[in-house]
């Protein structure tokens, strides 16, 4: 039984370090390829109102998306302030952005998105945001399915993994599933997030993960009163000119997010 909801943790740091590198890969893939499949393995809701009595509890927004909304027209990160000023005008204020919705504001209607979530009540608020003609939902185990939807996708495939790590096996699960994608889809470019804590699973992680070739990789480290010591993201099979914008994302954490 699932129990985590990321309504507690939307808007955090360590949601705008990954968001901000899928808003890289999916920007400059559209720019470069006539088609996308995007796979979502752990979608969530889509968006989330950071102003709900649930993610005001943890207050976590206000270390992370809060702290760059009033200089969006200057953020270094192009494509993701322009998706923050997007929803905004959309939405409203309150509304921050989840994964799902960043696939949808940036890709194209001829692009495809699938989108996996298997906890029942984020799954019913993910459908009703997700009805375009080109978005897939599915209430499904992600590790079950994503390999067949992977296996028949079409033009350049690109999967986020983003899983709670709620128990300590996922960890485990997460690292093999990686291993097995990588080892059979060269062309798809996969980012996955893991979290650092004290822990320290993400060493553990990462050496799972060490012979896997062309592994690009990022830490973050907070430096705010949360559990969260930090963020990590990994990139497989992503050209150089997105692995080297992706590596910005270091310095735009500290200066632009942490260090304010
Ligand atoms: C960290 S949240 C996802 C946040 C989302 N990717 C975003 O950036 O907006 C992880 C989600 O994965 C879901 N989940 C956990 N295990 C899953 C599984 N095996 N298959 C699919 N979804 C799963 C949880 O219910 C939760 O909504």
């Amino acid at each position: 039984m699932l129990s985590y909801q990321h309504i507690y943790h939307a808007g955090c740091p360590a949601d705008v370090h990954k968001h901000m590198a899928l808003s890289i890969i999916l920007s400059m893939s559209v720019d470069q390829y006539d088609l996308i499949t995007y796979i979502d393995t752990h979608s969530g809701r889509g968006r989330y109102n950071i102003a709900s009595a649930a993610a005001l509890k943890t207050g976590e927004a206000s270390f992370g998306v809060l702290r760059i909304m009033d200089c969006l027209n200057d953020f270094p990160v192009v494509s993701y302030a322009k998706i923050l000023l997007d929803s905004k005008k959309k939405f409203g204020i309150n509304y921050y952005p989840g994964s799902p919705m960043i696939a949808r504001f940036l890709l194209r209607k001829m692009d495809v998105l699938h989108c996996i979530e298997a906890h029942p009540r984020e799954y019913i608020s993910l459908e009703k945001f997700a009805r375009k003609h080109n978005i897939f939902t599915h209430y499904a185990d992600s590790y079950s399915l994503a390999p067949e939807i992977i296996s028949k996708a079409k033009g350049l495939s690109i999967v986020l993994i983003d899983p709670s790590y709620e128990v300590k096996i996922e960890y485990k699960a997460c690292s093999n599933f990686i291993k097995s994608l990588s080892n059979k889809y060269k062309n798809t470019i996969i980012l996955c997030w893991v979290p650092i804590l004290s822990s320290a699973m993400h060493k553990v992680f990462l050496y799972d993960l060490s012979d896997t070739d062309g592994l690009w990789k990022q830490e973050v480290l907070f430096n705010i009163p949360y559990k969260m010591l930090g963020s990590m993201l990994l990139c497989l099979n992503a050209p150089t000119f997105i692995t080297d914008n992706l590596n910005d994302l270091q310095e735009v954490m500290q200066k632009n997010v942490l260090g304010v």
